[in-house]
């Protein structure tokens, strides 16, 4: 049995270890705004965020949008990523983009694997694994997005499709690599139907998903991997949501289209 004393400094450590990650809140616009519209939102975003400490903030705009936004953002505490990443340098790959092209361009992270990618654009844990490498070869920031489906919920399959999206997607990674590599847990019955998983499940989640990095990376870098949670983050969940000791922020859909709301999510999350 624990002693108290033992209880008592793992406690303490899981605080540390939370504190030590630092809150990555992200807006993924998906395929909405124009580059006039993207430059719009960011003008007004930037003084409404200026100062806001502990807290990393980015968006994904669409590819001709990320020019102006990258434009837009300068000098600002806002970085720029992109929705999509493909893995070759270059080549016959029609309708795709390379990291270098992306770095060229100013963006910073790349979301891999979002659900609508998987569920529209047959999105493989493969395809997932080789545009993570690209993204990481070439020093941008990965946020590598799982999550379970409604009918894998309820069949109890949540943890066995999760531990496979991550096993498959962060294949042949090394412990170094994982400094770069962000994690979004977003249950896709949550995203954009205003059902968000309550704090408790989304926790225990990602304290699952936490355990898996933990078996494949050791425990030292599990505790440093920032696991986001998406699915209907709004400014009235934020808070809740991201006090959770394994919910280090947030990839956003909705609620980071407008500069209001996702500032009021943004300073919720962090207060
Ligand atoms: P919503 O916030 O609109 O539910 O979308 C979440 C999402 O898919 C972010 O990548």
């Amino acid at each position: 049995m624990l002693s108290v004393y033992r209880a008592g400094q793992l406690l303490l450590n899981l605080e540390k270890n939370k504190m030590s990650r630092t809150v990555f809140i992200a807006g993924n616009w998906k395929m909405n705004k124009t580059a006039a519209e993207a430059k719009a939102m960011i003008e007004e975003l930037k003084p409404l965020v200026a100062g806001l400490k502990d807290v990393e903030i980015g968006i994904a705009p669409t590819f001709t949008s990320i020019g102006a936004a990258v434009e837009a953002a300068k000098g600002s505490n806002i970085k720029i990523g992109s929705q999509n990443i493909h893995w070759a340098e270059n080549g016959a790959f029609t309708g795709e983009i390379s990291a270098d092209m992306l770095k060229e361009a100013g963006v910073q992270f790349v979301i891999i694997g979002h659900s609508e990618r998987r569920q529209y654009f047959g999105e493989t844990d493969e395809t997932v694994n080789s545009r993570t490498k690209a993204c990481l070869a070439a020093n941008l920031q990965a946020v590598v997005c799982i999550g379970e489906t409604l009918e894998e919920r309820e069949g109890d399959k949540t943890e066995t499709v999760l531990e496979t999206q991550l096993k498959g997607g962060l294949a042949g990674l090394s412990n170094e690599d994982m400094a770069d590599v962000v994690i979004a847990y977003e249950p896709v019955w949550a995203i954009g139907t205003g059902k968000t998983a309550t704090k408790e499940m989304a926790q225990d989640t990602q304290a699952f998903c936490r355990k898996v990095l933990t078996d494949m990376f050791g425990v030292e870098t599990a505790q440093t991997v920032r696991i986001q949670y998406g699915g209907s983050m709004n400014a009235g969940n934020s808070a809740e949501l991201v006090a959770q000791e394994d919910i280090d922020g947030g990839l956003i859909g909705g609620a980071s289209l407008s500069a209001d709301t996702f500032v009021e999510l943004i300073k919720n999350a962090i207060s």
